[in-house]
C-alpha cells in the first residue's frame, strides 16, 4: 500500500491549479442515468471516487469512456437496477443512483451504505422523500428496494440539511409528474451545479442555492455537456497549507465565492488574502492567531475543512474551540495529531486546541479522506519526516496531491 513521506519546515511558494470538484462531479456523472443518449463532462478530476462511479455506471449498463479530464457516458440501455454492496461500500455517494434509477426505470435496488469512520450517516431522509414521491420502499437483506410507477410531485421537508439527500430527490423529482418542493434543502454550491446541469438537460428547477427548491417535473430529459466546477475543499486545503507553512501561494482556477467562510477565518488567524477573478493569493505570517470555528451547512464553515483547520490551530498562539455539528465522529484525526505533539482535548463534539510552538514528525494514518489531508498538512510543518499511511483515502478526493505540494516547494514523495 502506498504511503506519503513529507519533511516539514519549507514555506510553500508558487501557483497551484485547482482540479474539478469531487462532490460536484459525482452527482453530475450520475445524473446522466436520467437521459437516453451520451452526456459529456469536462474538468472531471482524476480520483478513485470517480473511478468507482464509472464502475457503478458501467455495472448498470451505461457505456463510460474516459479521456484525460473528459468523461462520456451513454445511458441509453440500462441493463441493471442494482448498486451492489461492494461498490457502495467503497463509496457512499453510490446511493445517488437511487433517485435517477427509480425515476427512469421505476425500480432500484441499492445496498444500504451503513456507518463509516466519521459517523452513522443514515439515508432515512432520502428514503422518506422518495416515499413521498410515491415510491414503495422495502429494506431487505441490507438493500433498499424501491419501486414506483411514474413518481408524483410532493412537498418534502428535510429534518436535517442533507447534501446528497437534496441531490437524490432533485434528480428523482426532475422526471416526476407535477411539482415537488424541497424545503430546508442544502444550499451547497454542488447543489446549484447539479441543478444547472439538470436544467441544461431540460429540467424545470428554481431556487437551487436557497433552502426552498421547486421542481416542475418533465416527461423526459436530454443528455448534457457540462464542465465540473473547481473543488472548494481542495482549494481550502491549499490555502491552509500556505498559511500553515508561512508561505505564499496563488490558487488558480478556483471560485473565491465558494470559500468565503474559510477566507474570513484565515484572515482572523492573520493571513493576507487577495481575491482575484478565478484566483486567490494567500500569504501566511509567522504568528498564527487562535480562532474558534463551528462547522455548519453551507454557507457556514464546512465540516470538510474542520480537520485541516485544526492543524492550523495546533500551532496558533493561544487556545481555540472547534465545534463539529455535522458529523458525530469527525475527530478521528485528533489522536494522530496528538501523537505529533498537538495539545487537543475533546469533549463530545467540541475540541479545545492549545497552540504549541512545534509539531514533531511521526508515522500516522487516518481512516477518512479529510483527516488524511490534515495529517499531510501537519507533516508540512512538523520537525522531521512524517509518514502518512493508508494513502488510498487521499486518492479518493485529492488529485496528485503530492505532485501539487512538490511543485509548491514541499519535500514530499509517494512511496509504493
Ligand atoms: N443525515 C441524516 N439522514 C439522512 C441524510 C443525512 O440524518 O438521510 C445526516 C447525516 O448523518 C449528517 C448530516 O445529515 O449528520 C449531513 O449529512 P449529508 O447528508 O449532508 O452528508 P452527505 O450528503 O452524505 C456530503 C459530502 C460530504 C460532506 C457532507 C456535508 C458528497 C458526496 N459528500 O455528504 O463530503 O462532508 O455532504 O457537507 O457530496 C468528503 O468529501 O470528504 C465528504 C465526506
Amino acid at each position: 500500500m502506498d504511503k506519503i513521506i513529507v519533511e516539514g519546515g519549507r514555506p510553500l511558494a508558487g501557483n497551484v491549479k485547482i482540479s474539478g470538484a469531487k462532490n460536484a462531479a459525482l452527482p453530475m456523472l450520475i445524473s446522466s442515468l436520467l437521459a437516453d443518449g451520451t452526456s459529456t463532462f469536462t474538468n472531471v478530476p482524476d480520483l478513485m471516487d470517480i473511478k468507482s462511479t464509472s464502475l457503478l455506471l458501467s455495472h448498470l449498463g451505461a457505456q463510460v469512456e474516459t479521456c484525460e479530464d473528459t468523461v462520456r457516458i451513454s445511458a441509453g440501455d440500462l441493463t441493471q437496477f442494482e448498486a451492489p454492496y461492494d461498490l457502495v461500500r467503497k463509496m457512499r455517494a453510490s446511493v445517488l443512483v437511487l433517485g435517477p434509477l427509480v425515476a427512469r426505470l421505476g425500480r432500484a435496488r441499492v445496498s444500504l451504505p451503513g456507518g463509516c469512520a466519521i459517523g452513522a450517516r443514515p439515508i432515512n431522509l432520502h428514503l422518506k422523500g422518495l416515499a413521498a414521491l410515491g415510491a414503495s420502499i422495502d429494506l431487505k437483506h441490507g438493500y433498499v428496494e424501491a419501486t414506483a410507477g411514474r413518481l408524483k410531485g410532493a412537498d418534502i421537508y428535510f429534518d436535517v440539511v442533507t447534501v446528497t439527500g437534496t441531490e437524490n430527490l432533485m434528480m428523482a423529482a426532475a422526471l416526476a409528474e407535477g411539482t415537488t418542493v424541497l424545503r430546508n434543502a442544502a444550499r451547497e454550491p454542488e447543489i446549484e451545479a447539479l441543478a444547472d446541469n439538470l436544467i441544461k438537460m431540460g429540467a424545470d428547477i428554481e431556487g437551487a442555492g436557497t433552502s426552498i427548491i421547486t421542481i416542475n417535473g418533465v416527461a423526459a430529459l436530454n443528455p448534457v455537456a457540462a464542465t465540473i466546477m473547481p473543488d472548494r475543499i481542495e482549494a481550502g486545503t491549499f490555502m491552509m497549507a500556505a498559511v500553515l507553512t508561512r508561505g505564499e501561494v496563488t490558487l488558480l482556477n478556483c471560485e473565491p465565492d465558494h470559500v468565503g467562510a474559510l477566507i474570513d477565518k484565515l484572515r482572523l488567524a492573520g493571513a493576507e488574502i487577495e481575491i482575484g477573478d478565478k484566483s486567490i493569493q494567500v500569504k501566511g505570517h509567522q504568528n498564527i492567531t487562535s480562532v474558534d470555528i463551528k462547522t455548519q451547512p453551507y454557507p457556514g464553515f464546512p465540516t470538510d475543512m474542520q480537520a485541516q483547520f485544526m492543524v492550523l490551530m495546533s500551532v496558533a498562539d493561544s487556545t481555540s474551540t472547534i465545534s463539529e455539528t455535522i458529523f458525530e465522529n469527525r475527530f478521528i484525526h485528533v489522536s494522530e495529531l496528538k501523537r505529533m505533539g498537538a495539545d487537543i482535548q475533546v469533549s463530545g463534539n467540541i475540541a479545545i486546541v492549545k497552540g504549541v510552538p512545534h509539531l514533531s514528525a511521526a508515522q500516522v494514518m487516518a481512516t477518512d479522506l479529510r483527516a488524511s489531508a490534515s495529517l499531510i498538512l501537519a507533516g508540512l510543518v512538523a520537525q522531521g519526516k512524517t509518514e502518512v499511511n493508508r494513502v488510498y483515502h487521499l486518492d479518493r478526493g485529492y488529485q496528485s496531491i503530492e505532485k501539487k505540494y512538490s511543485a509548491l516547494n514541499a519535500t514530499i514523495q509517494r512511496v509504493k
